[in-house]
């Protein structure tokens, strides 16, 4: 069931490690994915599987291809979805391969497949994705096993790789960076606004030997009256590490891209985001598509020929209630997004 490396559990001998990751507005996902047309479900972020078995278990007609580029998220997903049998196709990638995998999965599954989103000649059924899911971020085994190098509890190794194949780590960015490259992935990705004291704090302090160090590095760069609010005074940090490890915007926006490349019509692309750069890109994108980059002014009848691809399911994002906060913290900061294509003939 799935492609390449999967590894053995990361419990090492015996059992593997169980992985507990609470999923975020289930009910919600589930609703806005009930009545797509049968066919392809994408989930670019598979984690532990949980929102791609409530959608499966809810739509009969839909097949999963769950992408995701942690080991640990791909066997774990693996076990859970194994009951879905040849329902389920997982494949251990970066979303920012989402178009190439999708168009190659669909040309296995159907070899007379041509390009998603188009018809070819003489046939009637669309080909491409009905459905794509991203739950962006991390899981919380990633920020909970200290191993991993994500949080700021624990003394770690510098390390925040979601892809443990890949060989640039935290390490890297905070042993390596210069002062100017430093302030800026900690401000444009941390929204922190004492980066620059932080940068010079972790340059002065190197070579910064653990998670624990680093979070002593940038509490004490930050004056005492703004530690007192605001949650761990590392969290940004950390946070904007993470992203720039990861590569987690640039890999978003080719994933966009390749996500609606591959939306077919009917098709409905659903994202959720933790993250005012992440959910900002993913307006932008679904605000190019819903206009077709119409460029006429607001307000006056379209002159200039664009063609909307997709109608949005809801102007604005969906956000969690305090009910659904209070079941899970992960939800404080989500915001939910969602288009669906439009039929070719509309
Ligand atoms: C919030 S978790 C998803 C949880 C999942 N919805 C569930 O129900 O368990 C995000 C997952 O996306 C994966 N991920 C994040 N960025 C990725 C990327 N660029 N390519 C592939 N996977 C990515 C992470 O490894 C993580 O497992």
């Amino acid at each position: 069931m799935a492609d390449d490396a999967t590894p053995p559990d990361p419990g090492g001998p015996g059992e593997p490690r169980p992985f507990v990751h609470a999923p975020v507005m289930v009910d919600l996902v589930v609703d806005l994915l009930r009545d797509v047309p049968d066919g392809l479900y994408v989930d670019a972020t598979l984690g532990g599987g949980s929102h791609a078995e409530a959608v499966l278990d809810a739509h009969p007609g839909l097949r999963l291809l769950g992408l995701d580029r942690d080991d640990a998220a791909i066997a774990a997903a693996t076990r859970r979805l194994a009951r879905f049998g040849d329902r389920v196709h997982i494949v251990r990638t970066g979303f920012d391969q989402l178009e190439q995998v999708v168009t190659e999965h669909l040309e296995t599954a159907d070899p007379s497949h041509t390009r998603p989103g188009h018809t070819r000649p003489g046939h009637t059924r669309p080909g491409g994705a009905t459905a794509v899911l991203f739950d962006l971020g991390v899981s919380s085994p990633q920020l909970d096993e200290d191993e991993r190098g994500f949080s700021y509890r624990s003394g770690a190794p510098l390390d925040m790789r979601m892809d443990r194949r890949q060989a640039f780590s935290a390490v890297d960015v905070v042993n390596e960076y210069s002062f100017p490259q430093l302030a800026r992935v900690i401000e444009t990705y941390g929204e922190e606004r004492f980066a620059g004291r932080i940068a010079r704090a972790i340059v002065d302090a190197r070579p910064i030997q653990n998670t624990a160090h680093l979070a002593e590095v940038v509490r004490a760069a930050i004056p005492a009256a703004a530690r007192r609010t605001g949650g761990h005074p590392a969290k940004r940090t950390f946070q904007a590490i993470r992203i720039e490890v990861n590569r987690e915007l640039d890999q978003l926006a080719e994933a966009l891209e390749g996500a609606m490349a591959v939306l077919a019509p009917g098709g409905r692309m659903v994202v959720m985001s933790y993250h005012s750069l992440e959910d900002r890109m993913v307006k932008q994108t679904f605000r190019d598509a819903e206009t077709g980059g119409c460029t006429c002014p607001p307000g006056l009848p379209c002159v200039c020929g664009a063609e909307p691809t997709v109608r949005l399911l809801k102007r604005g994002a969906w956000k969690a209630t305090d009910d659904e906060i209070a079941a899970n913290r992960r939800a404080e900061s989500v915001r939910i997004r969602a288009v669906e294509r439009i039929p070719e003939s509309a």
